[in-house]
């Protein structure tokens, strides 16, 4: 019996243009709410041996709990083998203790996914300080595909020669990767974050006069990141400051505060639903899984 791919409603779009792109049949997990905030669950009664539990963990903290129950329950429904697609993967950034007393988020819930699950498939993972996924979600498998050519594929029809720039020394890894892609210039800041909205950025050593700039991120959350990177490119000169990113994660006020920095463009992929989506990465999650199933 072929895999199932397990997904929640509010996913159901993504989940079904992966579940095509992979060849696979797909079934809704039905979601009860109870008055007092308590979920109950129902999965397919009879499930295969492989399982594709699809979750994209982006407001995360209800989500881990909607995994502990379906994927236990999976495996009590006959699921031997379950692979957690989760194009975003949550708590990655917490991997030390930054104050004494700190949780290192990165490793309890990279442990605690790793108990429920057998193998998972991930987007531009934030590992600054891990070498690879598996040493953050000690899984059998563990796969972490990137969006950064995918992205740099996109800038390439919008500009000729732009120059993409990393906000942090955290995205090189992103920018340098989509700058080999289509040989681009790039270059990488340096900041300095005092708190949730408190960022100070330096530009790097490259001339940015004239030049239509992209900078490129993982994640934008508060936007703070990308909107003092966006101010100091366009005081430096720079002809016209676009944006892209994996995770449009976006809290509130994020889009406003990066529009107002005088960013024309903003892209992102659809590892989180949002109207700045331009990539769509099924096809690359369906190839992650062809390797993973097979
Ligand atoms: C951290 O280094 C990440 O790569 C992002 O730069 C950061 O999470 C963006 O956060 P914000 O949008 O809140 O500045």
């Amino acid at each position: 019996m072929k895999s199932l791919l397990l997904y929640f409603e509010d996913e159901q779009a993504s989940a079904e243009r992966l579940a095509a792109a992979a060849n696979l049949a797909a079934a809704c997990i039905e979601r009860h709410r109870f008055p007092d905030g308590e979920l109950r669950l129902r999965l397919p009664p009879t499930l295969p041996s492989r399982v594709v539990m699809f979750r994209s963990l982006h407001q995360p903290n209800e989500k881990l709990i909607e995994l502990l129950l379906s994927c236990q329950t999976a495996r009590q429904l006959g699921a031997k083998h379950i692979t957690l697609v989760a194009p975003y993967l949550a708590y990655m950034r917490q991997d030390m203790a930054f104050q004494p007393g700190e949780a290192i988020s990165q490793h309890l819930v990279g442990g605690f996914l790793a108990q429920l699950v057998d193998a998972v498939i991930t987007v531009d993972p934030h590992l600054h300080r891990v070498q690879s996924l598996k040493q953050a979600l000690p899984v059998v498998q563990a796969m972490a595909i990137s969006a950064a050519p995918l992205l740099s594929d996109v800038i390439a029809t919008r500009h000729k020669a732009p120059l993409l720039i990393g906000p942090d020394e955290e995205s090189q890894a992103w920018v340098s990767l989509a700058a080999a892609r289509h040989q681009f210039d790039f270059g990488v800041c340096r900041k300095i974050r005092t708190g949730d909205h408190s960022v100070q950025i330096t530009l790097p050593p490259v001339g940015v006069k004239g030049r239509h700039v992209v900078l490129i991120d993982d994640i934008a959350s508060t936007g703070q990141t990308l909107a003092q990177a966006a101010k100091a490119l366009s005081a430096a000169g720079s002809a016209s400051v676009d944006v892209a990113v994996t995770h449009a994660l976006f809290a509130p006020g994020a889009l406003e505060r990066i529009k107002n920095s005088g960013v024309q463009n903003i892209w992102s992929t659809d590892s989180i639903a949002h109207p700045s989506n331009v990539v769509n990465l099924a096809a690359s999650l369906a190839e992650a899984l062809g390797h993973d199933l097979s």
